[in-house]
């Protein structure tokens, strides 16, 4: 599988480490926060939008737990942040069980050390790209139950699925494996984002791994044929959070929904 990030090289900018940037943490280089200032120049409120973008994370998972579902699969989890997506499920009921999925060995070095011990989460290393490997060893491992309802969170992710990778069949993968009552949240980047950001994010990111595509939001909504799409449907992150946030020149869609 081509685009896969190695190991930790702190001269190469990181995905995983420059969302850490954005969003305050302190596990990040310089060359990471040089792609970080470049956004923020192109799109300032790109920080913004990480932080919204983190809420609806956190209330997607709210609504599942609260609808009765106790397993979690975070796609693309990126280096653990407060509130994760573990923190918010155990205020439900401390008994919920996460997944941390991420394919970033740099990643799974962070989870790893900052999750041991924390009871019912497990980092795990792997490609969202093949779905098929990834739930063969979620069942096989026993860390995830089919047979009841389960949510997958995939936010932040699918706009680094490249059109030659098959976004609709991976996202169909997982529809097929979950049990009815199921939830799927996720965020995808939107064409109508500014140029600027849009110009620069190519010029950086080409060929790499942080490479994105930003899609039209009907192409985004044909991905989750088959689902049930929550109230109100899949908008920008700020119309799903509701409260008049303002806009932001980057465009990140959202949308909850259940498999009937
Ligand atoms: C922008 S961060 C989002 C982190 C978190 N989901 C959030 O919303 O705060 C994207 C994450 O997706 C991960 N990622 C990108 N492509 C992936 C893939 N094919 N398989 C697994 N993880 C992937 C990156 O390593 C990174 O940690």
């Amino acid at each position: 599988m081509e685009r896969v990030p190695e190991g930790v090289d702190p001269t190469k900018p990181n995905t995983a480490r420059v969302y850490n940037y954005l969003l305050g943490g302190k596990d990040n280089y310089a060359v990471d926060q040089a792609v970080a200032h470049r956004m923020l120049l192109a799109a300032p409120d790109s920080r913004t939008m990480a932080w919204f973008s983190r809420k609806f994370l956190a209330q997607a998972v709210t609504t599942a737990a609260v609808a009765g579902v106790r397993q979690f699969i975070d796609l693309g989890a990126g280096i653990p942040t407060t509130p994760s997506v573990h923190e918010v499920a155990k205020e439900v009921d401390p008994a919920a069980r996460v997944v941390s999925v991420d394919y970033d060995p740099v990643v799974f070095a962070h989870a790893n050390a900052m999750l041991a011990g924390v009871p019912g989460v497990t980092p795990m290393l792997a490609d969202v790209r093949r779905p098929e490997e990834l739930l063969e060893r979620l069942e096989h491992e026993e860390l995830i139950d089919f047979t009841q309802p389960v949510a997958i969170l995939c936010v932040g992710v699918l706009h680094f699925v490249m059109d030659h990778e098959h976004p609709a069949e991976i996202v169909a993968h997982f529809r097929e494996a979950m049990a009815p009552g199921s939830y799927l949240a996720f965020t995808h980047g939107c064409d109508n984002t500014h140029r600027d950001f849009v110009d620069m994010a190519n010029s950086d990111t080409a060929g790499s791994p942080a490479q994105f595509i930003l899609r039209p939001r009907d192409e985004v909504a044909s991905y989750f044929k088959g689902f049930e799409m929550l109230e109100p449907g899949l908008v920008t992150v700020q119309q799903w959070l509701g409260d008049d946030l303002p806009a932001t020149r980057l465009v990140i869609l959202g949308g909850v929904c259940r498999k009937p």
